[in-house]
C-alpha cells in the first residue's frame, strides 16, 4: 500500500483560504492540510465558517449554479466550506421529506403539539451519510487524495463507496466482521470498495484505520473529518427551512459515533450568528442501552467518560467509544440538550410503529421515536411539545432485523407482528385463509 497524497494538489491555493481550528487548543490550520486530529494536541478539528454578516432566507435559493442547484447540501453553500466548484462530487443528496402522521404523534405521547420526522433514508444511498460524504469526497478530490477510507457499521461505507466511485477514486472500508447488515455490505461491495472485515468491533476497526492513515496518508472520511461534518449540518438547515424557520422545541436523534450530534450544535450556532433563528431547539440524543457511553457521560454531569463494549440490535449505532464525544458534549451544552437510552425492545417496537404507518426506517433510526416516547412517559419532557425526530436510514437497510422481529423467536409476544401466510396453491384454501386474515 503506497497511497500518498498528490504533491501538487489541484486546488491547493483555493483550500488555503479555508480556516480550520482545533476545538481543544485553538491551533489554526488551513483546508489544504489533510488532517483529522490536531497535530499539536490531538484534539478534534472544526472548519471555521465566516458568520460575521447576516444572511437572509433567500441566501440559499439565489445560487443556481450547477452542480449546486439540485443538491440539498450544496444549496446551503453560504454556510459550507468554500470548496472549488470543479471538485464537487454531488449525487443530488438531501432534499429529504419531513413527514407527519397522527398515529405516530399519539405513539410518542405528545398530547398537544406536533411531531414530524425528517427522513434521511431518502438519500442516494439511503442514509444521512451522503450529506457529509459529498463534502468529504469533494474536499478529498480538491486536496488531491488518492485513496479514501472509513471504518463503518455499514452506512458510511455504502456512502463512501458510492461517492468515491462517482469521483473515480478507490475506496477502502474496514467493517466489523459479521456485524453489519447484509444490505449495507452488499451496497459497499457493489459500488466497488475494497472491503476489509476486521475480526473486532467498530471501535477497533476505526482505531486501526486511524493508525494507518497516520502512516500512509489515506484520506479518512469518518466523522472525525471536519469537512464531512459540514455536510451533515444541512440536515438542520433543510429541516428548519421546510418549517419556514420555525424552531421546534426538541430535535431528537439517535447517537452512535456522535458525528450528527457534533454537526447539529455547530449548525445551530451558525444559524444564530447569521440571524436566521433566534433560539435553538434542545438536542435530544438517544443511545441504545447496550451502547450508551455518551449517556453515561451525560449522567455524570460530563465529569467521567468510560468506553463500553457495545451490544445492540441496532447495529448502526453499536459503538462503544464515540470518536466525536468532545464535540458532541459541546453541542449538548450549547442547546441545553438531553442524552438518554432506550432498550432494544423499545427501539424495535418504535420501528414497527414507524414501519406500520408506511414510512419505515432502519432500527437505529427508530431510537429517536423510542427515546421521545420514554422521556414524555418519564415526565422529563412535557406532553405539549413541538418535536422533530430524525430518521437516519431507509427501511431496506436492515431486512434481517425486520424478518427477525416478525418471524423470529419471540415474535409471538410482540404487538403488530405481521407473518406471511403459507397457503396451498388452490382457491378454497386461499378463500379460507384470507377470510381469517382479513375479517377474522
Ligand atoms: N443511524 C444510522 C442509520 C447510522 O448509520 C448511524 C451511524 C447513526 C444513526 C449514528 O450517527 O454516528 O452521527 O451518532 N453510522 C456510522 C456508520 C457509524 O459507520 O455507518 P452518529
Amino acid at each position: 500500500m503506497n497511497a500518498v497524497q498528490s504533491p501538487a494538489a489541484p486546488a491547493g491555493a483555493h483550500l488555503q483560504q479555508i480556516d480550520v481550528r482545533c476545538m481543544e487548543c485553538g491551533a489554526r490550520f488551513t483546508g489544504d492540510q489533510v488532517i483529522t486530529r490536531c497535530p499539536v494536541c490531538g484534539g478534534l478539528l472544526d472548519v471555521v465558517i465566516p458568520t460575521g454578516r447576516a444572511l437572509s432566507r433567500e441566501a440559499f435559493t439565489r445560487d443556481q449554479t450547477e452542480p449546486l442547484r439540485h443538491s440539498g447540501v450544496w444549496r446551503y453553500r453560504p454556510l459550507l466550506p468554500d470548496l472549488p466548484l470543479e471538485s464537487i462530487v454531488s449525487r443530488r443528496e438531501g432534499n429529504t421529506p419531513l413527514y407527519t402522521d397522527d398515529r405516530l404523534t399519539a405513539h410518542s405521547g405528545i398530547a398537544h403539539g406536533a411531531l414530524a420526522f425528517k427522513h434521511e433514508g431518502h438519500n442516494p444511498t439511503a442514509s444521512f451519510k451522503d450529506r457529509g460524504m459529498t463534502v468529504g469526497v469533494s474536499h478529498a478530490k480538491a486536496a488531491g487524495a488518492r485513496v479514501l477510507a472509513c471504518a463503518s457499521t455499514g452506512n458510511t461505507s455504502a456512502s463512501l463507496a458510492s461517492y468515491a466511485a462517482s469521483a473515480g477514486l478507490p475506496s477502502l472500508v474496514f467493517i466489523p466482521d459479521g456485524k453489519i447488515s447484509g444490505g449495507k455490505l452488499a451496497q459497499t461491495i457493489a459500488y466497488g470498495a475494497t472491503v476489509v472485515q476486521i475480526a473486532g468491533d467498530f471501535d477497533r476497526a476505526l482505531a486501526l484505520l486511524r493508525e494507518l492513515t497516520g502512516t500512509y496518508q489515506i484520506y479518512l472520511v469518518n466523522s472525525v473529518n471536519p469537512f464531512r461534518l459540514e455536510g451533515q449540518k444541512t440536515i438542520i438547515f433543510e429541516m428548519l427551512e421546510q418549517r419556514d424557520w420555525r424552531v421546534p422545541d426538541v430535535f431528537v436523534i439517535p447517537g452512535g459515533n456522535l458525528g450528527n450530534t457534533a454537526a447539529f450544535g455547530k449548525a445551530l450556532t451558525e444559524l444564530l450568528a447569521v440571524g436566521l433563528i433566534d433560539r435553538v431547539p434542545r438536542l435530544v440524543v438517544v443511545q441504545a442501552a447496550g451502547a450508551a457511553p455518551f449517556a453515561g457521560y451525560f449522567d455524570s454531569g460530563f465529569t467521567s467518560f468510560g468506553p463500553v463494549v457495545a451490544e445492540t440490535v441496532a447495529t448502526a449505532i453499536k459503538i462503544g467509544n464515540p470518536a466525536s464525544t468532545a464535540r458532541a458534549r459541546r453541542s449538548i451544552e450549547q442547546t441545553n440538550g438531553i442524552v438518554t437510552t432506550v432498550s432494544d425492545a423499545e427501539i424495535m417496537d418504535a420501528k414497527a410503529a414507524i414501519d406500520r404507518v408506511g414510512i419505515g426506517c432502519e432500527p437505529a433510526s427508530a431510537a429517536s421515536l423510542a427515546g421521545l416516547r420514554r422521556l414524555i412517559q418519564d415526565g422529563v419532557l412535557p406532553a405539549g411539545l413541538d418535536a422533530v425526530c430524525l430518521l437516519t436510514g431507509h427501511v431496506l437497510k436492515d431486512t434481517e432485523a425486520i424478518i427477525d422481529y416478525h418471524l423470529g423467536t419471540g415474535a409471538a409476544d410482540r404487538t403488530g407482528v405481521n407473518r406471511p401466510l403459507r397457503v396451498a396453491a388452490e382457491i378454497p384454501a386461499l378463500e379460507r385463509a384470507l377470510a381469517d386474515a382479513l375479517h377474522g
